[in-house]
């Protein structure tokens, strides 16, 4: 894994298919102590956007290989007083070993991993979320023991969850199908991004019809209607995506071994109801575990440990 000495994840398509499957194979390692890695590196943290999965997991999982982290909360960093990115970028690089950022504008990360050496990971944006599908792509593995000719299908807003499993997916020869109401399709270059990597190796499609995509569909994955930015927005949702919803009638179309995931945090009654989440079916406590796992290796690959 020494090719990823360094290097930034900015999104999902950064790694390929070969560093994913390291990372996931790392990561389960990890989590069985097959393996103890240690290190004594500074993580930083700067999130613009709340967070407690990512937040602790990245903390956790640092502590585990012996280095610290800090908060860089931009309410109380410069940063958040208007101090230009490239200048707050120069200065974290001079004092950190890797930073993780959670922001708005895929762009703004970009500025950040442009004006620091160090390696920088996208922690989130508004485009995509790579920690996650680390985490999801190792939840299925651990479930069904490997990734190719699986289906996943994705209900709801195309959103930064969407994009991330259609390029993850893709990557790995897992079918990724994504079931979203007109208007709120995941971006069309991102779709065709991920067709051309998938091609001759797994299925990628984009439909409005939820029935028809979950039909034989090993996972059923879902993400909140509204995004953190968008919580406006949420009300007026809620009838448009009201089809989508994760709920007995529509899993009775998965396979009857499928199982649900979730990013988290999840609204009972919206996106998926309670029922679901707190089935036998569910998964979403063993994905959010390996979320601490699967980015102590990605850290771990960054910072050249192995
Ligand atoms: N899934 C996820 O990223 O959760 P947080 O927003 O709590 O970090
Ligand atoms: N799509 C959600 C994911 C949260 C982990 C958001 O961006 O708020």
């Amino acid at each position: 894994m020494k090719q990823l000495t360094g290097r930034d994840l900015l999104g999902t398509a950064d790694l390929s298919t070969a560093e994913i499957m390291g990372i996931l194979k790392l990561a389960r390692q990890l989590k069985s102590h097959e393996l103890e890695l240690k290190c004594n590196k500074v993580l930083g943290l700067l999130f613009y956007k709340a967070s407690t999965r990512t937040r602790v997991s990245f903390s956790v999982a640092m502590y585990q290989l012996g280095g610290q982290v800090i908060d860089l909360n931009p309410s109380v960093t410069q940063v958040g007083r208007g101090e230009p990115i490239k200048d707050t970028a120069r200065v974290l690089d001079r004092y950190l070993d890797i930073l993780a950022i959670r922001t708005f504008a895929q762009a703004d990360l970009e500025t950040f991993a442009n004006y620091a050496q160090i390696p920088v990971i996208n922690a989130l944006t508004d485009l995509e979320h790579p920690c996650q599908i680390l985490a999801d792509l190792m939840t299925v593995e651990e479930c069904f023991g490997s990734l190719e000719g699986k289906t996943l299908t994705y209900l709801g807003d195309g959103n930064n969850m969407a994009h991330s499993l259609l390029l993850g997916g893709a990557l790995t020869g897992l079918n990724v199908r994504i079931a979203a109401p007109k208007g709120y399709e995941p971006d069309p270059e991102i779709v065709k991004q991920a067709q051309a990597i998938a091609e001759g190796k797994s299925e990628i499609v984009v439909t409005q019809d939820a029935i028809a995509a979950v039909e034989n569909a090993q996972v059923v994955y879902t993400d909140v209607w509204a995004s953190m930015g968008q919580e406006e927005l949420a009300d007026q949702r809620i009838p448009v995506f009201q089809p989508y919803q994760v709920n007995s009638q529509l899993l009775s179309h998965a396979d009857t071994n499928a199982i649900i995931l979730h990013c988290l945090p999840a609204h009972r009654g919206e996106e998926i109801t309670a029922e679901a989440i707190e089935s036998d079916r569910s998964r979403v406590w063993d994905q959010a575990e390996n979320r601490m796992h699967a980015q102590q290796a990605l850290m771990a690959s960054l910072l050249g440990l192995v």
